[in-house]
């Protein structure tokens, strides 16, 4: 099999990525180690940046998410229960959309299919090779058959847990890492949610998060023990501990019910470099994780793609190599950008078990100051919408 650009992961980095490349004529094949229905069914994140909804409409995929998003001027931080609304609208002028990434998923591969895009579902055994030659490969099995794909790049979307950074020898990858010491329990419910615009609250008993997937579907988070057992957390100690968290005010709107989903994610901050190694480049996952607390970790992996496809396009329609070479610089200035708002929010927000009675109070200070700073909400703000790709 030959093609001009190896995706190694349809998530939604490879699937744009691929779509971004196909709008220009740019021929690609995507693998992943699971099948379309395991990739759409992942809830995961919520909240999209205007310049992510920028690239899906680039990619020809943002019909639905026009009429179905929910456009956000604004949200809520809560600190045991005196809440402080930032503006994002009028601080920024811009906006967040309301869309799950399994919608945004969904779009991806409607169109990928609608176009005939070539995938190999359900592979194993994948082998990046010679990624320093003008001949690199990806080697894989499919179907109980060795496939070889020879191309001119590669570009891993394979998430944290994929092949692609490890086929970076260890002497050139650097890797820095911060791993919190607890975790984020998810439910999803069909219930509408409790206020219009999200709240990201901490409390003595912990952070909580009230987010939503439309009018009529809510998502809630609250911080637990990373080793908790699942089953220990049934609907009835989930909805009294959300209201404990929001505080009386906020939960007084609390409409419960049986949640459909509910899992345990842990809280992660984690950068590769570099994020090109000859004629691969790592995107999204693969090179960088965000604990979740303002919802940057989808969004900066659609930044990537969208500095990557910038890259690959100009090689191939004008020969021009220049964000080729300056790729792993771009993107790595931005994520550590992004990574620091992520690392400062979350340190804003939870509480950490070794923490003193004096860090609590910074907390509390920092978020009293918040409240009275227009600047340092702006600077929230800012962040929370987008950073500028370059
Ligand atoms: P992924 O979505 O991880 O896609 C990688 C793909 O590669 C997968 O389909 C995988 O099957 C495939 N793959 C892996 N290994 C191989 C291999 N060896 N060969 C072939 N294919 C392979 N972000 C937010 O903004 N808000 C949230 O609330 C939020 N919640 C999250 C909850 C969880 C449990 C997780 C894991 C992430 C969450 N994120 C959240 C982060 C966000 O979902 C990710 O940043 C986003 O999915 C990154 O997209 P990606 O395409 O780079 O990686
Ligand atoms: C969601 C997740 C986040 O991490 C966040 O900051 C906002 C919203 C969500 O799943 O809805």
């Amino acid at each position: 099999v030959k093609t001009q650009v190896c995706i190694i992961g349809a998530g939604p980095s490879g699937l744009l990525l691929s779509q971004l490349l196909a709008n220009v004529g740019i021929d690609t094949v995507v693998l992943d180690r699971k099948d379309r229905a395991y990739i759409e069914g992942r809830i995961r994140a919520g909240v999209l940046e205007q310049g992510t909804v920028t690239a899906l409409e680039e990619a020809g995929v943002a019909d639905r998410l026009h009429r179905e998003g929910l456009p956000h001027e604004g949200f809520e931080i809560s600190f045991d229960g005196d809440r402080h609304r930032i503006d994002i609208k009028a601080l920024t002028d811009k906006t967040v959309t309301v869309y799950g990434q399994t919608e945004v998923t969904k779009d991806l591969f409607d169109k990928r299919f609608a176009e005939g895009q070539q995938f190999f579902f359900n592979v194993e055994n994948v082998t990046p090779i010679d990624l320093k030659s003008a001949t690199p490969r990806v080697a894989f099995t499919h179907d109980g058959e060795h496939v070889v794909i020879a191309c001119d790049y590669i570009s891993g979307c394979d998430g944290f847990h994929g092949v692609s950074r490890q086929a970076i020898p260890a002497d050139v990858l650097k890797t820095f890492e911060r791993v919190y010491p607890f975790g984020w329990l998810g439910a999803m419910v069909d219930k509408p949610p409790v206020s219009h615009e999200l709240i990201y609250a901490n409390h003595e008993r912990g952070f909580a998060l009230a987010s939503m997937r439309s009018e009529t579907r809510s998502r809630y988070y609250v911080q637990c023990d990373v080793n908790d057992d699942i089953g220990a957390w049934s609907d009835d100690r989930f909805w009294e501990e959300l209201a404990l968290r929001l505080g009386p005010d906020a939960a007084s709107n609390l409409t419960t019910g049986p949640s459909f989903e509910k899992s345990i994610a842990p809280l992660r901050s984690f950068v590769a470099e570099p994020m090109r190694y000859g004629n691969l480049f790592l995107a999204g996952d693969a090179a960088h994780i965000v604990p979740p607390t303002g919802a940057k970790g989808l969004n900066l992996a659609m930044a990537d793609i969208r500095i990557l496809s910038r890259a690959l396009i100009e090689h191939y329609k004008d020969r021009n190599d220049h964000f080729i070479e300056t790729y792993s610089q771009t993107v790595l200035t931005r994520v550590w950008k992004v990574e620091r708002f992520s690392w400062q929010l979350s340190t804003l927000m939870h509480q950490f078990p070794q923490n003193s009675p004096f860090e609590k109070r910074m907390q509390r200070a920092e978020f009293d100051f918040l409240s009275s700073s227009e600047s340092a909400s702006r600077a929230i703000a800012e962040n929370y919408v987008g950073l500028p790709l370059d």
